[in-house]
């Protein structure tokens, strides 16, 4: 039997819960469906059916966290608690599985606390290829429902990595404009993860010197990065954010490792293989651009972190600090270095670009800003490609994989008026114009704040100074010991004993 998504629908909208539809190709795990969205597991959910002395009960938890038996157990009551099987839930509600249909075929359900941090949550629909937008708050509007405290953290939007570890990662001030890609790819996640890990993110201001060798262009840049860090909502309350060039520490100790790695693995390095591709001759590398990836082993080793979100081009980088870190330990048989895991997501950097083709990228100018002045951002969205085939406004047209829907996907959080915009669409009774009119209106709301609060920041330069001041000197609290450390190991110990 096929579950009815237009019945369950009407069922949702008679309990007043806010909901909407987002349909992709068909694929069996949350990750990949959450991947393909561009969303995180802090914003869906999953419905665990349980049976509990003998009445079915509906558990719903957020992705990145597990329930907690012992709580749930305390919670219901009783030890005979047991979750259902594929087999007994569809023997159960004669329906394939899934999040939404439990409604009415469970005697209660219990939500957890955590799945209402996100405004909006995704949960499955029984279907492989759609997927439930909710309003997180109406979920609370299901019969027999109660709000609870049963999950714990497991974990993130990136992959597997237990709470409060470290997490470190460097932000590159390259000078382009932040754009809607790189939000929804990096920015967003990365920024989450300070609710839920020990984040330490910096900006890599050392680094930019391989290719900024204007004074005022670096300045410029560096300063861009941290304003538009702090408007998107990286709080330094939670999270230590700091430039590399405020710690020393960094420099001294890519000093010392650079003695534990061969120029033979240096030349294989991708960053200098790609120059040389060029056209620059290998007599006229810049050696900061030839030793970049040690400084990076120390910027990622000074903090012994537990992963390092990083993209795809990145990779190699990381492995290459933990070569370092190896040999290290086992010249001087010590683990002070742990390997650090590069935590990356292929697919979430991949937000299609307003050609409709390639990759969102400044260079390719397929990109959609967010902090760009309206005018400029009006003009990105309104030249954005949507249906070729589709001629006319009163031609249907295709919703899945025309760009204007996948941004109105991300940024509209005004679910009643996506479904509404793509039901028209698909029956020809609206034009391009309009859906991108109301894109426009949602990127002002979406971003509204941090616009504000970017200009805000950028009156009062005095609190960005002060916040990297003091994420500076909280960085340093722990780089320091690391080199101390590094220094006794290795017999440099004349100045600091
Ligand atoms: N090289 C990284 C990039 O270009 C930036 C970076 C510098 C970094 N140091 C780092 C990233 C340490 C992670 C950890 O994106």
């Amino acid at each position: 039997m096929k579950f009815d998504i237009k019945q369950y629908s009407e069922e949702l909208d008679k309990l007043g819960i806010e909901h909407e539809f987002i349909e992709h190709p068909e694929m069996v795990e949350v990750e990949d469906v959450l991947k393909y969205l561009g969303k995180t597991k802090l914003e869906s959910f999953s419905t665990l059916i349980m049976k509990a002395d003998g009445e079915y009960v509906a558990v719903i938890r957020r992705d990145d966290t597990k329930v907690n038996q012992g709580k749930l157990r305390k919670q219901l009551g009783t030890e005979n608690v047991k979750m259902l099987d594929l087999v007994e839930f569809e023997k159960l509600t004669g329906l394939p599985s899934g999040a939404a249909h439990i409604l009415s075929s469970v005697d209660r359900t219990l939500i957890d606390r955590k799945v209402f941090a996100s405004q909006y949550s995704m949960g499955g629909c029984g279907s492989l290829s759609v997927s439930g937008k909710y309003k997180s708050d109406d979920l609370k509007k299901i019969p027999n429902s109660m709000v609870v405290d049963i999950a714990e953290l497991v974990e993130d939007s990136i992959g597997t990595i237990h709470v409060g570890k470290r997490i470190l990662s460097g932000i590159t001030p390259s000078g382009n404009q932040l754009h809607i890609g790189n939000y929804f790819g990096a920015v967003a996640p990365q920024i989450a993860l300070q609710d839920t890990h020990d984040t330490h993110y910096f900006v890599a201001d050392l680094h930019a010197l391989t290719t900024i060798h204007d004074r005022d262009k670096l300045e410029t840049n560096i300063t861009g990065v941290v304003l538009d860090y702090l408007a998107l909502g990286l709080d330094s309350a939670k999270c230590v954010f700091f430039r590399q060039s405020d710690v020393p520490e960094h420099s001294q100790l890519a000093i010392v490792l650079a003695n534990y790695i061969s120029y033979g693995q240096m030349k294989r390095m991708h960053a200098y293989k790609d120059k040389l591709q060029t056209g620059t001759s290998e007599e006229s590398i810049n050696m900061g651009l030839f030793n970049y990836p040690i400084l990076m082993a120390a910027d990622i080793l000074l903090y012994k972190p537990y992963g390092v979100p990083v993209g795809e081009d990145q990779r190699q980088h990381i492995e290459l600090t933990r070569d370092i870190a190896e040999n290290f330990n086992k010249t001087y048989k010590t683990n002070t270095f742990p390997l650090p895991e590069p935590l990356i997501s292929k697919e979430l950097g991949r937000i299609i670009g307003t050609d409709g083709e390639r990759k969102m990228s400044k260079s390719l100018g397929n990109i959609i800003g967010i902090f760009d002045d309206e005018k400029m951002i009006e003009k990105q969205i309104m030249s954005c490609f949507t249906d070729p085939k589709r001629l006319k406004a009163t031609d249907p047209g295709r919703v899945e994989g025309n760009p204007i829907f996948i941004y109105h996907d991300l940024i509209n959080d005004n679910l009643e008026e996506v479904k509404e915009l793509k039901e028209r669409y698909r029956a020809g009774t609206v034009g391009d114009v309009e859906v991108k009119r109301k894109l426009i209106e949602a990127h002002k709301i979406k971003f509204g704040e941090a616009r504000e609060r970017r200009s805000v920041l950028e009156a009062d330069m005095g609190i960005v100074k002060k916040i990297l001041e003091d994420g500076a000197k909280k960085a340093r609290e722990f780089a320091s010991q690391t080199l101390a450390e590094v220094y006794k190991v290795i017999g440099e110990t004349n100045q600091l004993n």
